[in-house]
């Protein structure tokens, strides 16, 4: 079956990047000239997704305004010849994909924003892109890469990455076994949340890209039904049941990814994409060469 529907989530309090984040979501902080959540729509649709939701919550609608046509601003640049290109940027924004939008009323987590579209989701399988977690690789999105496994395999999959020993503790850690003739898929068949030194299975994280077969809907309300008031049901509970039940698989993609939820990675992103900008890579080069020499 193929993946033609995802989930961004992107309705979370962004408390890791105040104040900036105050009035601006985090989802829609620039790297060098465009939103974050913008590169993860167009990972979505490169990777073949036709209908995407975002959910989002209150104070958020600045994302809904990104998405949609700018009448008066198209008009304008519309009229003028050298701003061609500009025209162009701006009107693609609003046809990338076949965008929704939905609020998660409350901010109770990860599941509970996921759970929010159940209904647009229906039984199919269907990607979830972390809405802070931007990951490039333009010749073969991630999305893409997944999505193959998917229809490969059949099974839920995380997409993770091997993170340093001393910052696993604030991820999870995976338990994995290989699969004979794949180099980056493997069996995923525990995973520690937050885990201790003595808990860690091994150095691999879920890094913001997820398949999720038909059917978890199910798994995440029951869950949140049996989680006591007040405390989170996670997403990674839902991924633990699919492991145990040999239904989970770890793919190590290939791409590099950027947490635009703390404010190290935002600085990351920004340098490195500056860096490779067909307008302004050159001279940043140079001003992060001169700079570099005075530290
Ligand atoms: P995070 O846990 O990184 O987002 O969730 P957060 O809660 O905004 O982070 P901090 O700790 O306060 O800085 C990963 C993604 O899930 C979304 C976020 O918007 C982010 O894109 N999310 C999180 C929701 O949509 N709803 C939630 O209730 C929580």
């Amino acid at each position: 079956m193929k993946v033609k529907k995802a989930i961004i989530p992107a309705a979370g309090l962004g408390t890791r990047v105040l104040p900036a984040s105050k009035s601006v979501p985090k989802e829609m902080l620039n790297i060098v000239d465009k939103p974050a959540i913008q590169y993860i729509v167009e990972e979505a649709a490169a990777s073949g997704i036709e209908d995407i939701l975002i959910i989002t919550n209150r104070g958020k609608g600045v994302i809904e305004d990104h998405f949609d046509h700018s009448f008066e601003l198209e008009t304008q640049l519309a009229g003028n010849p050298s701003k061609a290109e500009l025209y162009e940027s701006v009107r693609k924004c609003s046809e990338l994909a076949n965008i929704y939008f939905i609020r998660q009323k409350e901010t109770k987590g990860l599941a509970h924003a996921v759970l929010a579209g159940k209904s647009f989701i229906g039984d199919e399988p269907f990607a979830v892109l972390y809405g802070d977690d931007v990951v490039i690789n333009e010749q073969d999105p991630v999305t893409a890469q997944m999505c193959r496994c998917y229809e490969k395999y059949g099974k839920g999959i995380v997409g993770v990455k091997a993170v340093p020993e001393e910052l696993i503790h604030l991820y999870c850690s995976l338990g994995v076994t290989e699969i004979e003739g794949e180099s980056r898929l493997m069996n995923c068949w525990q995973i520690n949340e937050k885990p201790s030194k003595e808990e860690i299975l091994s150095l691999y994280a879920i890094l913001g890209r997820v398949i999720m077969p038909p059917g978890v809907f199910e798994m995440i309300e029951k869950g949140i039904a049996a989680t006591p008031e007040g405390k989170e049901f996670y997403l990674t509970d839902v991924f633990t049941e699919l492991g145990q039940a040999g239904k989970l698989l770890a793919y190590d993609f290939d791409g590099r990814r950027y947490d635009m939820g703390n404010k190290l990675g935002i600085m990351q992103a920004n340098c490195e994409i500056a860096l490779t900008h067909p307008e302004i890579g050159e001279k940043f080069k140079a001003y992060i060469k001169e700079l570099a020499a005075t530290l």
